[in-house]
């Protein structure tokens, strides 16, 4: 094989522009692109991928942004999470417009796709170009059975059947109904939408991919559930894509939000204090919800630090803060992973994102869930049923009973001792699946050649 072939391959690739997909999809071009060298990556988004995210990162030489429109109408007042009906609005065309651009630019023809799997429309690109398509799964990957069942399930499950198992999908049935995507059961409906159809499609297109690249460890996965869902892809590799490895931190590294230190006085009550964070989702909670927390907080009387949006600090409950700054922290932006990963935190107060859910037990940190949207039910679910590291809260929605309740489950009673034993055991499984042996090192390596072969 000669160098000049090698040079030819270039590789398209389009994130899902929104909330927790975008930053995944660039990390996996990165550490592609670091991989293979002489390979050529455009990565196709809006002009705002662009400002907010990919003008800011250290990015390859081998990777260039193209921008594609983000099918906004001029003018128009922006509904919550219309932005996202727009840009698949825009359909392949404009997917196509963005490789035009690109493959003008570098004169190399495209070789491959690689898109977020929300993103759809670029199946159609692929097959037109008769590329392979590679999509790329960023939530929990055992969702994935949920897309293909759609049917099943619509046919089996109402809304309102909340703790129906979903015991007829291969693997799962330790999900219920009420932990599902609501837009399972809205496909069909007056509430279905753009989004909604489009993963519905996914039972049809995923088959045709060359192979679906799930953001998740096989080792932590549902035996069943994989057996199932390889019978249905012509092959899937797992690449994780979160960053789970603390970084490394000097000595001297500034703790510019003074958590570090404040975790240091609270030593001596150590895995007794509480931390609570909503990630970085576009999914807000309520006000009274916020209120719960903070009233359950404030009775509870263990130390806690609270990452929260300036925007809904205003909805605290009077003097809240004042009132419990001799051992509490609300703050805006915190550093998660040293936070969890100090020793002292006794649980973990989250929605549920794969991300956080992760990043809790690598660091042995029971957890309590309150699950929003997407795959956060699922994850949530998982977490609670099959690796016993946390619950999820009484009523899916924060009360101040109960979260008082989950309080004392886990910092009180020996129930916290047996959750936190497991995410130790859960701690190590992940260390290992991340390691040189773990499958995600081997399916890298194969996704690689793929893309510099394909
Ligand atoms: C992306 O941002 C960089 C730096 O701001 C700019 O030079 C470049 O033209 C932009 N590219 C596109 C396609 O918007
Ligand atoms: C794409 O980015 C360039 C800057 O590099 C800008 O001039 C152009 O208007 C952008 N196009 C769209 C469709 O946003
Ligand atoms: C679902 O189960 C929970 C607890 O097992 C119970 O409290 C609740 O009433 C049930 N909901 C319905 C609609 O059956």
């Amino acid at each position: 094989m000669s160098n000049s072939n090698e040079n030819k391959k270039h590789i398209a690739v389009f994130p899902f522009p929104f909330s927790s997909h975008l930053l995944p999809l660039l990390t996996l071009t990165i550490n592609l692109a670091h991989e293979s060298p002489n390979s050529h990556f455009s990565f196709i988004s809006t002009q705002k991928t662009n400002q907010t995210l990919f003008s800011k990162t250290n990015i390859p030489k081998n990777i260039k942004h193209y921008n594609v429109s983000d099918g906004i109408p001029k003018g128009d007042e922006l509904l919550p999470g219309s932005e996202v009906t727009f840009y698949l609005q825009t359909g392949p065309e404009n997917f196509q417009n963005g490789i035009d651009l690109a493959v003008a630019e570098s004169k190399k023809p495209i070789t491959c796709i690689i898109a977020d799997a929300f993103v759809t429309p670029t199946f159609d690109v692929a097959k037109t170009l008769n590329v392979p398509w590679i999509p790329v799964w960023i939530p929990m990957s055992c969702s994935l059975s949920v897309h293909f069942h759609g049917d099943i399930i619509r046919a089996h499950c109402s809304v309102n059947d909340v703790n129906r198992t979903l015991d007829f999908l291969p693997g799962l049935s330790v999900l219920r109904v009420e932990d599902l995507p609501h837009d399972i059961l809205m496909t069909g409906t007056e509430k279905e939408n753009v989004l909604t159809r489009a993963l519905d499609s996914l039972s049809k297109i995923l088959p045709e991919a060359k192979t679906v690249v799930v953001s998740f460890f096989e080792e932590l996965d549902l035996p069943l559930f994989v057996e199932d869902i390889r019978t249905k892809l012509k092959s899937m590799l797992y690449v994780p894509l979160f960053n789970l490895k603390p970084k490394t931190t000097p000595q001297n590294e500034i703790d510019e939000s003074g958590c570090i230190s404040f975790l240091e006085v609270q030593k001596a009550k150590s895995l007794q204090v509480v931390y609570v964070s909503f990630g970085t989702t576009v999914v807000e909670p309520p006000e009274h919800e916020i209120v719960a927390l903070a009233e359950a907080l404030e009775e509870y009387g263990f130390p806690f630090i609270w990452s929260l949006k300036e925007n809904l600090r205003n909805l605290l409950p009077n003097g809240f803060v004042e009132r419990t700054s001799t051992r509490g922290k609300v703050l805006g932006w915190v550093p998660q992973s040293r936070i969890l990963g100090h020793g002292s935190i006794g649980a973990f107060v989250s929605q549920g994102g794969c991300n956080s859910m992760l990043e809790g037990i690598s660091n042995g940190v029971p957890m309590i869930f309150r699950p929003y949207f997407a795959d956060q039910g699922i994850n949530a679910r998982l977490a609670v049923d099959v690796w016993e590291v946390g619950v999820i809260i009484e009523g899916r929605v924060f009360s101040k009973n109960g979260l008082l309740k989950s309080l004392d489950l886990i910092l009180v009673q020996q129930e916290g001792k047996r959750f936190r034993e497991n995410a130790l055991k859960m701690k190590k499984i992940l260390e290992e699946a991340n390691g040189p042996k773990g499958r995600a090192t081997h399916d890298f390596k194969k996704l690689v050649e793929l893309v510099s072969s394909s």
